[in-house]
């Protein structure tokens, strides 16, 4: 197993520009489905949970065809799509491949998906995708494990999410834009990834309205042609690399990025005194001497990113104060707390709480990844900790973030990638 060796103390300097975004291109890459066309999209991140989706279309009878480096291109051709069953181990290696179930029900009228179970980081159920389904007439059953799920032809209608439940809401809009009639989805996400994929399906032909609002409007068409589309930057990957510069008083110009998507993380970062420029595709951020403590609590689009939240704790775990940071999406997300301690950080947990007392440095150890977000924030840790940081388990962080190494490296961090 491979390990990531830190040594901590430079302060980061330069440019890194941004990868496509993860959660933007496996929806759209599942929406690639909805079509017997050819797609092509553009700027797909080379990550591990992208693997895993061009293994599931494999299995699918789907055809990819990774077109070189340069603009991270791949051809998607869903003619041969000859099986609607997505397994357990795939599903059980990625959650998010339950993103075919809408497409495979609108497009086969039946799909066969393995039911995902829970995760580092909760218990993260799939109700509400398949409460969905089933108002748009899809006939859904449990057996053995996997969704059984069958339609002939779905039906528009309205339906209103308890909660605004990212993929459910890109599970849903896939299937209704073949679809019956008009669909309504009232208290949809309004991320920008489920934007970008509205922007996609609509390039599909199809007509959707209102996504990124609290109301989205699909009327159903009865066929979607191919697409070209570019994937988004990646919000996420940007505001870590934000916190890499904030963590070692660094000076990074991160490129390539969507200001507007980080505008939460530059209004907290602020907040703890960092000195930030903005453009229109990109941020610089210069670490301050200080970095004063701030509270931060975790909500859905536009607040802050549950996905930026243990990269915070990393930094919060060096304040001038005490910090509070609130975790309201999921309910076991404070793994890598544990992990900062043996760093030498101060944090208590209480409920969906974290109270962080600062200290003035951390101090290199052995430590274990536990999930994706996770990862980030020991390597965040480890970039400003007195000596060597070892994380093991950062198969993790190959799920999420593109060449991390070569790219910190690139800012001047001592870091390397070697065998366990
Ligand atoms: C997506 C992102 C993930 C991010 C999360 C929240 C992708 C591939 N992943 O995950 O990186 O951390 O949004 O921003 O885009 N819930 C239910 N029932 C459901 C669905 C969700 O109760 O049917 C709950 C979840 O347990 C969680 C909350 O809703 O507490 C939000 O989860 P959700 O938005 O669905 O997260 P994902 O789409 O899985």
């Amino acid at each position: 197993m491979e390990e990531i060796i830190v040594t901590g103390g430079v302060r980061l300097k330069g440019s890194v520009k941004i990868s496509g975004a993860k959660n933007a291109a496996l929806p759209i890459l599942a929406a690639t489905i909805l079509t017997s066309e050819k797609s092509r999209i553009k700027n797909v991140p080379k990550l591990e949970d992208i693997r895993t989706i061009y293994k599931l279309f494999k299995r699918l009878g789907i055809m990819v065809e990774e077109d070189g480096d340069r603009d991270r291109e791949v051809v998607i051709d869903p003619s041969t799509l000859n099986s609607s069953e997505a397994p357990y181990d795939l599903v059980k290696t990625m959650r998010a491949s339950c993103l075919v179930l809408g497409p495979l029900i609108a497009r086969l009228g039946r799909a066969r998906v393995s039911f995902p179970g829970g995760c580092a980081i909760g218990a993260r159920p799939i109700d509400l995708h398949l409460k969905g389904l089933k108002s748009l007439g899809a006939e859904i059953g449990l057996e053995s494990g996997y969704i059984n799920a069958s339609a002939q032809r779905l039906k528009g209608t309205n339906i209103c999410l308890d909660i605004p439940t990212v993929t459910g809401t890109e599970n849903i809009m896939m299937a209704a834009v073949l679809a019956e009639g008009e669909t309504i989805i009232e208290n949809p996400a309004c991320e920008p990834e489920v934007v970008s994929l509205s922007e996609a399906l609509n390039s599909m032909g199809a007509s959707i309205s209102g996504a990124g609002t609290r109301i989205i409007k699909i009327k159903g068409v009865t066929e979607l042609k191919g697409m070209d589309y570019s994937i988004i930057p990646d919000r996420v990957e940007a505001g870590t690399f934000m916190v890499a510069a904030a963590i070692t008083q660094g000076d990074i110009k991160i490129e390539d990025c969507i200001p507007e998507h980080v505008d939460h993380i530059i209004a907290r970062l602020r907040d703890a005194g960092m000195f930030i420029e903005e453009g229109e595709d990109w941020v610089r951020v210069k670490g301050g001497h200080k970095i004063r403590a701030v509270d931060i609590r975790t909500s859905p689009y536009p607040g802050f990113p549950t996905d930026m939240q243990a990269q915070m704790m990393a930094l919060m775990s060096l304040s001038d104060g005490l910090s509070v940071i609130t975790e309201t999406i999921f309910e076991n997300r404070f793994m890598h707390a544990l992990e900062l301690k043996r760093m030498g950080a101060d944090i208590t947990i209480d409920g969906h709480s974290a109270v962080i007392r600062g200290v003035p440095s951390l101090s290199g150890a052995q430590v274990m990844a536990t999930d994706l977000r996770a990862s980030a924030s020991l390597i965040l840790a480890g970039l400003s900790a007195k000596g060597d940081t070892i994380i093991s388990r950062i198969y993790h962080i190959d799920r999420g973030y593109e060449c991390i190494e070569k790219k910190l490296e690139g800012l001047g961090a001592k870091i390397k990638r070697v065998r366990g």
